[in-house]
């Protein structure tokens, strides 16, 4: 199992777009294991993007993340991490497909609604940043023997 940070950002917040696109993740079969309605500092800001500090958009960015509050959500599942930026899609608005969350909420390339990790490591990391130990919850669902089949010797 593979867990990874999702953020509605102020965005979808701000659209009141945080039930459908959280909605999307549990249609999927993904499980939300912490959820946190918060305001993002300038410190947790720069700690959360310093792989961008030196990028044009970088200054805009921080002010957009911290502006107002954003809805964190660890979500659950084997590979959770490729099916969450699969489903949020390009990092534009403007280039996102139809069908993903950017695609279809919005159509701005700055106010893209939603990050999620982009590698195991990030998702560490990110998760580190945005959730303190016991925040995120061990759970299982009614429904979860028919999320994967795990007749095998592994969950498919
Ligand atoms: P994210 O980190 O938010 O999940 O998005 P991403 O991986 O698809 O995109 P990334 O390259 O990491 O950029 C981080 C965020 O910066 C804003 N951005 N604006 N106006 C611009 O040229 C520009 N480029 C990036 C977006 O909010 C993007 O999600
Ligand atoms: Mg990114």
């Amino acid at each position: 199992m593979e867990t990874t940070l999702i953020i509605l950002k102020p965005d979808a917040v701000q659209r009141n777009l945080m039930g459908r696109i959280l909605t999307r993740f549990e249609e999927k079969g993904l499980q939300i294991v912490g959820c946190k309605l918060m305001r993002i500092s300038p410190e947790l800001a720069a700690e959360h993007y310093k792989d961008h500090a030196s990028k044009p958009f970088y200054p805009g960015l921080v002010r957009f993340m911290t502006g107002n509050p954003v809805l964190t959500m660890a979500v659950r599942g084997i590979g959770a991490i490729t099916i969450c930026r699969a489903m949020m899609g390009a990092t534009f608005g403007s280039k996102a497909a139809a069908g993903t969350i950017r695609g279809d909420f919005g159509v701005s390339n700055s106010y893209n609604l939603i990050h999620g990790s982009d590698s195991p490591e990030a998702a560490t990391r990110e998760l580190g940043l945005f959730f303190k130990a016991g925040d995120i919850l061990e759970y299982s669902r009614v429904g979860d023997s028919y999320v994967y089949d795990s007749t095998g010797s592994k969950p498919e």
